[in-house]
């Protein structure tokens, strides 16, 4: 089991932010990503349709011989792992639940800012996750659906960006938030501009980062750890649009090797 693959699903392509940091803290491992891009975006979806998605996702990793599943997600994560979580013996970890205790831990006022998908921001998880660690928290929660495509198409830095990132973000100016998590797998690529509108005096909590630190520990407490392998990864697709090695390379930071289209 200890050698079998770390399995990782996404909604599209924004998990690959996630993948980045986990093989960044991860080198002896190897890596199954799969990336749902037939069905994207998942942030606009009802949650049964969210859950039925990841559940097929869940299986065909399974399917594959995974030790763990990442999902990665932040939507899936939200809507739909705490129910699958039930439904499956092997460990899994989300961006949700690393994003919440980070949150909470880097906040001084404990006044916590959110931002999602539309899908993410209604479950109402990282809400009722922050206020079920410490009931005196404040959260203000907020989805910016037009970052995802901002991000897809490179405009992470540039005028239009800020402008966007102003009007989504005044609000929490006036909340006086000392703590904002990145709730969504495009955001961190927009994190210059989200820094300039909520101001220096809020730190930015990236979920892709704090997720790759809880499967540190969950390969740990599970004893799977691995160092036999060279942090090789393969990607499957539910459908491979002619731009995705292009953006993916881009939220990878490196080259995506082999890309294989599969349904699931
Ligand atoms: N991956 C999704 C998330 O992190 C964003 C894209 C989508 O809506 O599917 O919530």
């Amino acid at each position: 089991m200890k050698n079998g693959a770390i399995g990782v699903f996404d909604s599209g392509i924004g998990g690959l932010t996630v993948l980045k940091e986990l093989l960044a803290r991860l080198p002896g491992e190897s890596f199954v990503y799969f990336g749902d891009t037939a069905r994207v975006p998942y942030g606009t979806k009802s949650p049964e349709t969210v859950i039925r998605f990841s559940r097929e996702n869940i299986s065909f990793l399974l399917d594959l011989g995974v030790k763990l599943v990442v999902v990665a997600c932040n939507t899936a994560s939200a809507e739909a792992l705490p129910k699958l979580k039930r439904e499956y013996a092997l460990p899994m970890v989300g961006v949700t639940e690393p994003g919440i205790r980070a949150a909470l831990a880097q906040s001084n006022n404990k006044r916590i800012g959110i931002i999602g998908t539309a899908g993410t921001i209604r479950s109402g998880a990282y809400q009722k996750g922050i206020k079920s660690i410490d009931p005196a928290a404040e959260v203000f929660a907020k989805s910016c659906p037009l970052f995802v495509p901002l991000a897809e198409e490179g405009w992470v830095d540039n005028e239009i960006a800020d402008l966007i990132a102003r009007e989504y973000l005044r609000e929490f100016k006036e909340r006086d938030i000392d703590t904002l998590v990145l709730g969504c797998t495009h955001y961190p690529l927009l994190r210059t501009v989200i820094g300039r509108a909520v101001g220096d005096g809020v730190t930015l909590v990236d979920s892709a980062v704090e997720t790759a630190k809880q499967v540190v520990e969950v390969l740990e407490t599970n004893r799977l750890f691995s160092r036999e392998h060279a942090g090789e990864f393969i990607t499957y697709l539910s459908d491979i649009a002619p731009s995705f090695r292009e953006i993916g390379e881009r939220f990878l930071g490196r080259a995506i090797p082999a890309i294989e289209l599969v349904s699931v």
